[in-house]
Order: C-alpha cells, then sequence, then structure tokens
C-alpha cells in the first residue's frame, strides 16, 4: 500500500504492508501480553504529520548536530529531517517498521536518514549526544512515560531541544506532572486539526528544554 502526503509544499510517497485493522484481526492472545506491541507503527498518525510539517518550518533551526526521532513508525518525520541534517536517527522497536521507514526514506531520495532498532526502555546510545529528540504519537500508554522521562535525561545535550507531538490524551497527562517535577520548562509551540483519511484529531507540538541548560 502506498500513501502520499504534502508537507510543506514536497510530495512524499510512504508505503506499508496493510493498515491496522488488518494487522489487528492476524493478532492472537499471546500478542495482548503485559509487554504487548501492537501494530501502531503501521499507520501514519495525525501527530506524525503535525510534527514533519514543524520539523519542515523549523529547518533552520536544525544545525548539523545529531536529532533522534522515537518510535518513528514508518519513518514520516525522520525522512523529513533528513532532508535538512544528514543526522536524523529514526528509532523503533518494530524490525518491520524500520525495513518500510528505510524504505520509505529511499523512495523520497532522503538517503541521509539513519535508523536504529532499538527499545527506547534500553538505550544504547552515546549520553548528551542530540541535540534535539522528538517524537510523534508516544504518549498513548502509562507504562512508556518513565522509560521516556530517562531517555530525555540521559540523551539531550546541554541546550538541547525536544519536541512532541500528540493528541490531548487522558493517559497522557500524568507525563506532563513527571517531567515538571524532573526540573522540564513544557511549552506549547502550535495546535492543529489534522484529518489524515479516517483519523480525523486536534494536535498538538509541545516543547520541551531544560529549566538549568
Ligand atoms: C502510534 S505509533 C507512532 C508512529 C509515528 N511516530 C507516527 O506518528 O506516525 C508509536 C510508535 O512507537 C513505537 N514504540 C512503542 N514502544 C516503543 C519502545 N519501547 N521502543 C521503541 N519504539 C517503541 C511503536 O513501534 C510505533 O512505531
Amino acid at each position: 500500500m502506498e500513501e502520499r502526503i504534502a508537507i510543506q509544499g514536497r510530495d512524499y510517497r510512504f508505503q506499508r504492508p496493510a493498515d491496522l485493522e488488518t494487522l489487528w484481526e492476524q493478532l492472537d492472545e499471546q500478542d495482548f501480553c503485559a509487554d504487548e506491541r501492537l501494530p501502531y507503527w503501521v499507520e501514519i498518525w495525525p501527530a506524525g504529520i503535525f510534527l514533519a510539517q514543524w520539523i519542515a518550518r523549523q529547518k533552520d533551526r536544525l544545525s548539523m548536530d545529531w536529532c533522534l526521532d522515537l518510535g518513528c513508525g514508518l519513518g514520516v518525520s525522520t525522512c523529513v529531517a533528513a532532508e535538512f541534517t544528514g543526522r536524523a536517527l529514526g528509532l523503533d522497536y518494530e524490525f518491520a517498521a524500520l525495513s518500510y521507514a528505510r524504505r520509505n526514506a529511499g523512495l523520497n531520495g532522503c538517503d541521509a536518514a539513519n535508523w536504529a532498532l532499538m527499545d527506547w526502555r534500553r538505550p544504547g546510545l552515546k549520553p548528551g549526544s542530540f541535540a534535539f529528540i522528538w517524537g510523534a504519537d508516544i504518549l498513548y500508554e502509562a507504562r512508556f512515560f518513565q522509560p521516556l522521562a530517562r531517555i530525555f535525561q540521559e540523551l539531550l545535550a546541554p541546550g538541547g531541544i525536544i519536541w512532541l507531538s500528540t493528541p490531548q490524551r487522558k493517559v497522557s497527562e500524568p507525563f506532563w506532572n513527571i517531567l515538571a517535577q524532573n526540573d522540564w520548562r513544557i511549552s506549547l509551540q502550535d495546535t492543529e486539526h489534522i484529518a489524515y483519511k479516517t483519523y480525523h484529531m486536534q494536535v498538538y507540538l509541545w516543547e520541551i528544554t531544560r529549566k538549568t541548560p
């Protein structure tokens, strides 16, 4: 299946094997365990489109410093960032997601994108090495929050910036308290109603920085 998306005046193509509904039907009981990995990577989410648009608009802020895209899925925001910096790293723990992300980078001529098959609960990346860390629609389960707060603390370079693009979800509310208690400054940068295929939602772009750089 191929999707076409316009980001800041440029048309991108993204391939994926099926839609979420089809993959969902193939899941069995074992997939719904405590560490369940539901195949959300197979969709392009409104928050992912919004983040990619934001990155394209912020391109002058992206230097040649490393940027980390947490839970990159099909690679939309990593591919767009790779147009402006050769140091964009898309991270996901699903092998299938990354193999499509890599293929999508090739389809769009975003060959500078880099990919890491990694679990954000056990990152094997150099501490303090990312000037930017971002993620789209990664705050949908409470068990993600402590590992994400830890990864921000460990991997963000001094003076670095985090961008999170997300719909408003009740389940995400404790995450903002965890960040606030750990000395992060949180500011809303933009919000928009994004309609893509059957998904229609208001999404928010948050910028997070250390209070004491
Ligand atoms: C809702 S999808 C969002 C995908 C993409 N960012 C977008 O907006 O289109 C969440 C993504 O986070 C990934 N993910 C979830 N838990 C993860 C973990 N512990 N480590 C790495 N990736 C994870 C999933 O595989 C999935 O690709």
